[in-house]
């Protein structure tokens, strides 16, 4: 009897049901178990199909991902070993153990020293080893290593609800503040420093880093990098990044992404920052469309002068209902992939979509809000003013 656990002994307790609804009974669970199954099983699927795409932590691109996985995995598989080891010896002395029918009481026992020596020790010891391995993990992915590349520093400053990207170098003494969208240079530590203007938010490139809060008044510090050994595609590759940490309204909506880049390619891009180029009327139209109507929070000059950014904060933070806000420069708007803070792809229809209605597309955006443009219900522009200013900031000729 001790090898086999599920032998019944002696009759059912208490038949009470007719003999002959027993089967279908057995059918219709047995057909729950096989629909339940199923059910999860295809959640077990629609789960990894997330694997690859946009934001996985399952895929590191760079040493800080790699390191931040591997102690993730050695973790997660230590403990699915210790789970199934707990819940396989609880399960099968449920079922070996459990009273039948007929069956006296057992000897009530009390605890057993040894027993809960050893299982006192043996968790601790685990808890000790993975202690003591995320200390020395997270030492190591403290700084860059010592025969790195010089790092390229960016401050990142996050907004409601956008992240503004500033290079106080990004080559021969270049200054460049963009927004939302960084770029990168492969196999070149990227210094970060983490700012907010406003609530804290949170900074986060899965395949680049765990995540790291931006707090006001206080600056975060972190680094990472992307590695061409760990990139199987040709650069430029772009990866997706998401605020964390719940910020308002716009919360879900307050996306980014970074382009990892050949040096020289970076470098070309940093060349070209600058102002849109003014070559054909509309272009002088929309140049003048953007300098009467935008320009109390946006601009087109390169990086912000800084008391002009300042005096923006105070409009923000002191209130009102028609303020300059801090709001993301537009200098390179030409040069990126998206709009509104990564939400949807930057194109002529799209950025005339925004530039209609943009409470419609992003609801509790500042600018639908604090912009006298918008405090008529409707875009106080008309459809060539709006043409001239999206072909302007487009470069489109
Ligand atoms: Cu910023 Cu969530």
């Amino acid at each position: 009897m001790g090898l086999l656990p599920f032998r019944r002994k002696g009759p059912l307790a208490k038949p009470s049901a007719s003999i002959s609804s027993v089967p279908t009974r057995r059918r219709s669970s047995l057909k729950n178990r096989t629909v339940l199954f199923s059910l999860m099983a295809a959640l077990f699927l629609f789960a990894t199909g997330c694997y690859k795409d946009g934001m996985s932590t399952w895929e590191a691109f760079g040493p800080v991902a790699q390191k931040q996985l591997d102690l993730f995995n050695v973790i997660l598989w230590t403990m699915v070993v210790v789970f199934f080891l707990v819940e396989g010896v609880l399960v099968y002395a449920m079922i070996r153990y459990r009273r039948r029918p007929g069956q006296e009481r057992p000897p009530q026992i009390h605890g057993n020293t040894t027993l809960e020596v050893v299982l006192t020790i043996i968790p601790t010891i685990l808890v000790l080893a993975l202690g003591i391995w995320s200390v020395f993990a997270l030492f190591e992915i403290d700084k860059p290593p010592s025969d790195s590349p010089t790092p390229l520093q960016v401050n990142v400053t996050g907004h409601q609800w956008w992240f503004e990207f500033e290079y106080p170098d990004a080559g021969n003494g270049k200054k460049i503040i963009t927004a939302n969208e960084m770029r990168i240079p492969v196999d070149r530590p990227i210094q970060i420093s983490l700012f907010s203007d406003d609530v804290i938010h949170s900074f986060w490139v899965p395949k680049l880093a765990g995540k790291l809060d931006m707090v006001p008044t206080h600056e975060n510090k972190m680094w990472f990098q992307a590695d061409s050994n760990k990139i199987d595609e040709d650069l430029p590759v772009t990866l997706f990044g998401q605020c964390a940490e719940l910020c308002g309204l716009a919360h879900a909506l307050m996306r980014f992404r970074v382009t990892v880049m050949e040096q020289a390619d970076f470098d070309s891009w940093a060349a070209a920052y600058g102002p849109p180029p003014t070559v054909t009327d509309k272009a002088k139209k929309g140049a003048q469309v953007f300098a009467t109507n935008c320009t109390l929070c946006h601009t087109v000059d390169g990086p912000d002068d800084p008391a002009l950014s300042a005096s923006r904060l105070k409009g923000f933070l002191t209130g009102g209902d028609i303020t300059p806000v801090p709001a993301p420069n537009l200098t390179d708007l030409r040069t990126r992939q998206t709009l509104a803070a990564g939400m949807m792809e930057l194109s002529e229809t799209t950025l005339s979509a925004w530039l209609h209605d943009p409470a419609e597309i992003k609801p509790g955006n500042y600018m639908s809000e604090k912009a006298v443009l918008y405090q008529g219900g409707s875009v106080s522009l008309d459809e060539d003013e709006i043409d001239a200013l999206i072909g302007y900031l487009l470069d489109l000729r």
